[in-house]
């Protein structure tokens, strides 16, 4: 796989490096997303990125999504026809890639570049009917609060 050289989330940074993260370039192939040297996505995890699509949009409606990486999510969330689908992207990369999806969606997709977590603060509250989180931790900090391993 092209320039991984750190698996799982070893190697993650200890202090904050949002803004190195923000500027940082992608590398894209078919079968991974690769940032810093991190597998941030990969293609094996289709099939159960389907699964939580399928789950986030039993309710139907207004669908909020957390990361948007390969994308493969968001394909799938389309698929069922929310009503509008608002995605939070915090690499620029990665977000040039979200504006050429919401250009070619189906349904109503609402591109925002920032941190989740700041980013929620601005949205109204109560107003998703189902919210899919996969971000991956940008330092070693946010794995135990973020992610588990
Ligand atoms: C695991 S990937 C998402 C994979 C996606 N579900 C898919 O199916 O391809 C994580 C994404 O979250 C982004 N990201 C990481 N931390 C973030 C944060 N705090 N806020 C917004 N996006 C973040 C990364 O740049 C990356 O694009």
């Amino acid at each position: 796989m092209a320039n991984l050289n750190k698996s799982g989330y070893h190697g993650l940074e200890e202090k904050l490096c949002y803004d190195r993260w923000h500027d940082k370039k992608e590398i894209l192939t078919e079968n991974a997303l690769i940032i810093e040297g991190h597998p941030v996505m990969e293609r094996w995890e289709t099939p159960y990125m389907k699964i939580f699509a399928s789950v986030v949009t039993r309710n139907g409606g207004r669908i909020l999504e957390c990361g948007f990486g390969m994308g493969i999510s968001a394909y799938a969330i389309q698929s069922y026809c929310p009503t509008e689908h608002v995605i939070i992207e915090f690499n620029d990369d990665v977000f040039k890639r979200l504006m050429l999806f919401k250009h070619k969606a189906q349904n109503k997709v609402t591109p925002i570049l920032g941190l989740a977590y700041e980013t929620v603060l601005s949205l109204e509250p109560k107003s998703f009917d189902g919210i899919f989180y996969d971000t991956y931790p940008l330092n070693a900090e946010e794995q135990h609060t973020h992610q588990f391993y």
